[in-house]
């Protein structure tokens, strides 16, 4: 596998940084003024995506530039040791093949025939959905379970639940399907209020089929299964799992016939189209499903194949390195303009931040540099009457990326327009922005005495030159959902490439779940662990004096 490297040491970077200083000075606006081809210039079409990233502050060197430092980055015999299935998780000592789930990848260096195990899984798949589909998967006393519940949480949900909402249109209508994934018990509680339990199906979705929050919520669930049926043993006929741990769902209880597996060269935030997508194939049919893994392997080909200049995921994640790294813009926002996609923003939270949320590089040395983004996001039009306030106004420059389909969905998909209009319009401000004479002009041509227009000007000057990227398609469907998908997946692995950084390990997380194991035995009672800080004593003695 390639070396790992301090970037900031490498002849790109310092380059990069006085092209950065040179470029100071030259706002969007004067930029698009200065070459009116810009458009033409900065856009990419590939894979029926079009990503105009003109409104970004860049000049003809700078790509040239960053395509260099990934060079210096060896992020093209990054992307051939992905493609390879090398190791390239080297904490945990397993390949990162979720490219192999879709088909892009059949063998690995490191772990054998992958394409035989992909393909005998989703042959499985497709033979459960379609008895669901054809009522031949019964419950306990005989109905057809067609109500189904996925249980799992992090990458065992969200993007199984960004896609399900996303593809809405296209369900089957033979399911219902929905989610758990909090703790919270007002969660299972809500869905279950009018679940029936003859025909309930749950699916519960964990790698480890050890974490707190999905296990407790499956054992909930089996436990009104049986209280409503009055058979606690044919609980189990209303199971279906998707893990890794075998022995963990032989105690659980789940049929043999109900179980699909996970693979360990298959990161979690990662999995939606391997079984983890499950509950999407019960609510849309393994037609869509498939069109979705197809257009997921359509970016991958791309990804591994493009040279560097056209290649819509390194382009994506080297503006990200420009924003983060030389423009000192740690934020980004995720702005899609299609209901559908309002899940999209919350499934790339934990695809990214919990990829590149790094501070050592593969060889254990700090980094020098920034990684990762501060994500946040919603559907552009509600979000437009939030947070654009701080975004057009606020004193921090937020890179974003717009999502627009030219088509809407749904039923009142003649409404999109107005999306359209307001997405561009929105672009167009962040760019270019309103000037104090502008703003001056507008309110005097509106009648405004000058002393007055001059009180209120500062107030509505926009200053703008705020980066954004805008992802154009036709419509969301299941390919291009599976393309998002894949996209913002290597964009993830790009950046952690060039920050030296290993993507798909997340020590971060496991510590908050030690210290919640010591403390579950704290609540409702007086014991302590040991060495406790008077904080959480504390905190504990008051929540537990207000539960009794
Ligand atoms: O919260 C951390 C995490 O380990 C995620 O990485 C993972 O997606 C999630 O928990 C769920 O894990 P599992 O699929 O093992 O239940």
């Amino acid at each position: 596998m390639p070396a790992t490297r301090d970037p900031t040491q490498l002849a790109a970077w310092g380059v990069l940084q006085s092209h950065r200083d040179s470029l100071a000075s030259s706002t969007l606006r004067e930029l698009f003024g200065r070459n009116p081809g810009r458009f033409d210039e900065y856009r990419l079409e590939a894979c029926d995506l079009l990503l105009d990233y003109s409104k970004n502050r860049l000049t003809r060197e700078t790509l040239p530039l960053l395509l260099r430092l990934a060079e210096e980055c060896e992020l093209p015999q990054w992307i051939e040791a992905l493609f390879e299935g090398h190791s390239v998780n080297t904490t945990e000592g397993r390949p990162a093949l979720h490219m192999a789930l879709r088909g892009s990848v059949t063998r690995s260096v490191d772990a054998g025939d992958v394409g035989k195990l992909v393909s005998a899984e989703l042959d499985k798949m497709t033979a459960f959905v379609n008895a669901v589909e054809r009522g031949e998967i019964k419950g306990a006393t005989g109905k057809p379970l067609n109500d189904v519940i996925s249980i799992g949480i992090g990458g065992s949900d969200l993007g199984a639940v960004m896609v399900t909402e996303a593809l809405k249109d296209y369900a089957t209508g033979r399911t219902r399907v929905r989610f758990v994934s909090s703790i919270d018990g007002v969660d299972l509680g809500d869905v279950l209020a009018d679940a029936d339990p003859e025909r309930t199906l749950f699916v519960v979705c964990s790698k480890s089929f050890t974490t707190l929050e999905t296990m407790t919520n499956a054992r909930a669930a089996r436990q009104w299964v049986a209280d409503k049926l009055g058979d606690e043993r044919a609980a189990g006929d209303h199971f279906v799992a998707i893990s890794t741990n075998d022995k963990a769902m032989d105690s659980f209880g789940v049929p043999a016939g109900h179980r699909f597996a996970m693979w360990d060269w298959v990161g979690g935030r990662f999995s939606v189209t391997s079984a983890v997508g499950l509950p999407v194939a019960l609510a849309i049919g393994m037609k869509n499903f498939r069109d979705l893994l197809a257009g997921a392997r359509e970016i991958d080909e791309h990804f591994r194949d493009a040279p560097l200049a056209t290649n819509l995921p390194v382009i994506m994640g080297m503006l990200s390195i420009w924003n983060i790294n030389f423009l000192g813009l740690p934020h980004f926002a995720m702005l899609p303009y299609d209901q559908r996609l309002h899940r999209f923003p919350a499934y790339l939270q934990q695809l990214d931040m919990e990829s590149n949320g790094k501070r050592v590089r593969r060889d254990a040395e700090a980094v020098a540099t920034d990684t990762g983004s501060i994500i946040f996001g919603e559907p552009g039009p509600n979000a437009q009457h939030s947070f654009y306030q701080l975004l057009h106004q606020g004193t921090r420059d937020v890179p974003v990326d717009f999502l627009v389909p030219a088509e809407g969905s749904g039923d009142f998909s003649d409404q999109h327009k107005l999306s359209i209009a307001s997405c561009l319009a929105q672009s167009r401000a962040f760019m270019a922005g309103r000037s104090e004479a502008e703003v001056l002009a507008d309110l005097t041509a509106g009648g405004m005495p000058t002393d007055e227009a001059m009180q209120i000007a500062q107030h509505k000057v926009h200053p703008g030159n705020r980066p954004s990227n805008t992802l154009v398609f036709a419509r969301v469907e299941p390919a291009t959902v599976g393309k998002l998908i894949a996209l913002y997946e290597h964009r993830v692995f790009v950046q952690s490439a060039i920050w030296g950084i290993n993507a798909f390990d997340q020590w971060g997380v496991q510590l908050g779940k030690i210290l919640a194991d010591q403390l579950i035995p704290s609540v409702d009672n007086d014991e302590r662990p040991s060495q406790l800080d008077s904080s959480t004593d504390g905190l504990l003695d008051y929540i537990n004096r207000l539960r009794r």
